[in-house]
């Protein structure tokens, strides 16, 4: 396991403090060590001087040769240091810490460093170790000269007395050295401690920012530089916070945006994997889920918009257009805007857009299919008038029988006209909306009962049963009497017309929420299924050539759907080939 920042920065302190204390101890250990030698020489110094005024003073009165080590003694005593007393030649006269008999046995002293150096300038000094004591000797001499007595005095001190001041004074000195790094360490540990403690709390910061959270805002009590650094971490996580969130609200505004397109939008990358697509396209191509990262392909199972894909990538920018259909689940057309997303001069990926213009493209095949049913229906009665008008010319006229047929059929064929004439303009009125329906609240009964009094002689001539279901409290509807009238014998006239005789024919109407929902039921012969949802088209006959010779221009039904659309209602329709239809529609209530 790794160990906690402030226990390597204690053991770094500790190691430090050690080095340091060790070194200072050993400093001041030898600067103590050369002071005190320094203090003994200074002081032997003196002594030497000393003595030599007392030897000086004394050597006269001296008569006997046991009288120089009695010198020596008192000397030796008086300091509490080993004197000797030497002749000129190095003969060694009386010594403090010898006996008369052994200071005769001793070497002589000439060639001694400190005797030598004395005999040749007045004063010599030594430091060596003595054979005699077994120590480190500090020697120390001077030359005498008393008149008749002339020699050298010679103090000498154990270098020994420095190790016992020097071993005196280290306890203390150790010891005050040992408590200073108890304290450094001590105050070292604490310092990192609380130090890393707050780096700790800045590090667990940075990583809640670093995994989005900004919630949490660093307290640090100090204000040094940690605090400034705390300050710094606080002020970016507010400013990230704040970006993030803007960048938040663009996207989500750019989801909305993107939501509430009418218009499918699908972005791949350049490899042609799905980045984005929204919820308009998928509803076009009928995708579940989050398609996000497959391939287009595998996405949208249509050639066309992978090679969309392909020639965008190929080409210059620009936005390329073409029309896909696609036939599964249904008949959808759609056209596809297709341009390459340059970002930073790279290419990042490909938009697609889709506009759905199936309807756009069924109105247009209506228009056409329109223009050439109007044409066609009125070439029909007019090539049958000019015809009859020619045979007239060309002598039918004279004919009386004949031409009395003729005109008729010409009056027909004018009527005819008239009424496709009027129906068109009618249509296109109601279909423009430019006709104000002037609704009015009326009952329906009186409606359907004019309508089918219309028909009464219809009825008997093809034997065909007409039901009434009123009920006595039918609301009264908020409509326009000559439209609903219009839309009852467009029905009616459909229900005789496609009923064939003996069959049945039944009005009813009932109150349905807040409409009045209207029915024409009939036994006829039915609209077969893939027909159902095209009868409502202008010009739209199921079968073209009997409507026809039963003088239907198809143009009914449409006026009728565009009539109840206009007053706010709807129409539907159920069928059943040989069984009969059920034409219903709705009105508002008054
Ligand atoms: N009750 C019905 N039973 C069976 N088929 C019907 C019925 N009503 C309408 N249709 C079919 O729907 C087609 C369209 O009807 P629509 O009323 O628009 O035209 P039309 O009756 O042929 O001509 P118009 O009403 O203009 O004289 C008809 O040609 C017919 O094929
Ligand atoms: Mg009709």
């Amino acid at each position: 396991m790794a160990l906690k920042i402030h226990h390597k920065l204690t053991i770094l302190f500790c190691v430090i403090f050690a080095a340091v204390t060790l070194g200072i101890f050993i400093f001041l250990y030898q600067t103590l060590r050369e002071h005190t030698y320094h203090r003994i020489q200074d002081n032997l110094r003196k002594s030497v001087a000393f003595a030599e005024m007392y030897v000086r003073e004394k050597a006269p009165h001296i008569t006997a040769p046991q009288g120089w080590d009695t010198l020596a003694d008192s000397i030796g005593s008086v300091n509490g240091l080993r004197a000797t007393i030497i002749a000129r030649d190095g003969t060694v006269l009386g010594d403090s810490d010898l006996t008369l008999s052994e200071t005769r046995k001793v070497d002589n002293h000439r060639q001694r460093p400190e005797v030598d150096a004395a005999l040749r300038t007045g004063f010599g000094m030594s430091r060596r170790y003595s054979t005699t004591i077994g120590t480190d000797m500090l020697y120390m001499a001077r030359t005498f000269d008393s008149g008749p007595h002339k020699g050298i005095i010679r103090l000498a001190l154990p270098l020994s007395e420095i190790g016992y001041i020097s071993d005196e004074l280290k306890k203390p000195l150790a010891v005050s050295l040992a408590i200073a790094l108890i304290v450094a360490v001590l105050s070292a540990f604490l310092t990192s401690f609380f130090f890393s403690r707050r780096i700790a709390i800045l590090s667990r910061a940075a990583k809640k920012i670093a995994t989005g959270d900004f919630s949490r805002r660093i307290h640090l009590s100090v204000k040094d530089v940690l605090g400034d650094l705390a300050d710094s971490i606080n002020d970016m996580s507010a400013q990230v916070r704040s970006r993030i969130e803007e960048v938040g609200l663009e996207k989500s505004r750019l989801e909305a945006v993107l939501l509430s397109m009418v218009e499918g939008v699908l972005v791949v990358d350049p490899q042609g994997k799905v980045l984005l697509i929204n919820a308009a396209l998928k509803e076009f191509l009928h995708i579940e889920g989050n398609p996000a990262g497959r391939n287009t392909l595998e996405v949208i199972r249509n050639a066309d918009v992978q090679e969309n894909i392909s020639e965008t990538l190929a080409r210059g920018p620009g936005v390329y257009s073409s029309e896909i259909s696609l036939l599964y689940p249904e008949e959808i057309i759609l056209l596809v805007h297709a341009t390459k997303i340059i970002r930073e001069e790279k290419l990042d990926g490909i938009l697609l857009v889709f506009h759905n213009i199936t309807e756009l493209r069924r109105l247009e095949q209506v228009r056409k299919e329109f223009a050439a049913n109007v044409s066609h229906e009125l070439r029909t009665p007019v090539a049958s008038i000019k015809g009859y008008a020619e045979t007239l010319l060309d002598g039918a006229l004279e004919d009386k029988e004949n031409a009395r047929d003729f005109v008729e059929i010409i009056y027909k064929d004018t009527d005819r006209l008239i009424r496709l004439i009027n129906d068109i303009l009618d249509l296109s009125q109601i279909e423009s909306g430019r006709v104000d329906m002037n609704c009015a609240p009326l009952k329906i009964e009186p409606i359907a009962e004019k309508a089918l009094a219309a028909f009464r002689k219809d009825f008997h001539k093809k034997n065909v049963v007409i039901k009434k279901r009123f009920p006595g409290q039918l609301p009264a509807v908020l409509a326009n009497e000559d439209r609903i009238g219009l839309v009852f014998s467009n029905l009616i006239d459909n229900a005789l017309k496609y009923t064939p005789s003996g069959g049945t024919i039944t009005v009813s109407a009932a109150e349905s929420g807040d409409k009045v929902l209207i029915e024409i039921k009939d036994t006829g012969m039915g609209i077969p299924d893939k027909e159902i949802s095209r009868i409502f088209e202008r010009f739209y006959r199921v079968d073209k050539a009997r409507s026809r010779e039963l003088g239907g221009t198809g143009l009914g039904l449409s006026i009728v759907k565009h009539i109840v659309q206009a007053h706010g209602g709807d129409i539907f329709v159920e069928s059943r080939p040989d069984q009969g239809s059920t034409f219903g529609f709705t009105l508002p209530q008054a």
